[in-house]
């Protein structure tokens, strides 16, 4: 895998990422009682939650959306520009990480600052990695749905193995500086889940705020706002051709997994994820 470097077990691609950064994200960056953090798997709907958060901040008043780019809102803590606009703000911060639990900055854990996570069907997770980063040089090529399905079970893809990633931070459950969320609600009831994140986060938003930040905030605002439909500068280069918002559906990897793919994937999942309760993810 040449497009990738390791580090602590965890494939970075070596466009997107410097190993020193990764390096001081864990040891030495430090996180405030103030702060609030958006983690996730890449492709969970990250950019969706950052969105909403952000319209959450300013009661469904598109402005800051609408001019300024998701990744200065809230910046990714291992990559390094986003790194380096974090240092420098004062104030309480707004970041994004999708590093695995055994990567993310220790003072964290230290700290009163909050996590919003967000899980998704990894099919769907998969499917949407698939399509967004084939044919870009971000990996290797995989010449085929059926070979990332492979790497993607041994977790040889971007930022690791889903399992594992979720199983380490599905730990912080319970601890109330954390809040587990999903795609799946977010679609299927998008209005209480943005209830659920202003509750978390102390906010009391009145009901037309509400509509607003759900109006700006669906797929098809997202998809126009050239501010957040393009979120693919990665440490100040312009990677061409990347399509974040693509289909923006549950399910989808129904229409692209074979039966035999379906059934090696259920099997692993089974594996992997032994233990959790019935019903914690809202996927069939
Ligand atoms: P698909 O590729 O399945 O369409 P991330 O932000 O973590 O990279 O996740 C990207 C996925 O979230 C893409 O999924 C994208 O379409 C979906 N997404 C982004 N904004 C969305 C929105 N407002 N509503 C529904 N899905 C959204």
């Amino acid at each position: 895998m040449s497009t990738y470097f390791w580090f602590e077990g965890i494939p970075f691609s070596s466009i997107a990422h410097i190993r020193e950064i990764i390096e001081e994200s864990h040891d030495k960056f430090v996180i405030r009682d103030e702060d609030t953090v958006i983690v996730s798997y890449p492709k969970s709907g990250t950019n969706w939650l950052i969105e909403t958060v952000c319209l959450i901040q300013t009661k469904g008043n598109p402005k800051w959306i609408q001019s300024v780019p998701t990744w200065e809102r809230s910046p990714w803590i291992e990559i390094q520009k986003g790194h380096l606009t974090l240092i420098n703000k004062e104030g309480p911060r707004l970041m994004t990480s999708h590093l695995p639990f055994h990567l993310f900055p220790k003072s964290f854990f230290r700290s009163k600052a909050k996590v919003i996570y967000v899980i998704r069907n990894p099919r769907d997770v998969l499917v949407s990695a698939y399509f967004f980063q084939y044919n870009k040089n971000l990996i290797d090529n995989p010449e085929s749905l059926g070979t990332y399905i492979e790497w993607f079970l041994k977790g040889n893809v971007p930022y690791g193995s889903w399992f594992e990633h979720t199983r380490d931070w599905l730990s912080m459950r319970g601890n109330d500086k954390f809040l587990l969320l999903s795609y799946e609600d977010m679609k299927k009831n998008t209005r209480g889940t943005i209830e659920k994140i202003c509750d978390f986060l102390g906010k009391k938003l009145e009901p037309d705020e509400l509509d607003l930040v759900l109006e700006y905030s669906s797929f098809q605002a997202m998809k126009e706002n050239k501010m957040s439909n393009s979120s693919h500068i990665l440490n100040g280069v312009i990677i061409n051709g990347l399509v974040l918002m693509r289909k923006g559906v549950a399910g989808d990897w129904k229409n692209h997994f074979t039966v035999a793919q379906a059934e090696t994937f259920d099997k692993v999942f089974q594996e992997k994820m032994a233990g959790f309760p019935p019903g914690l993810f809202p996927w069939k």
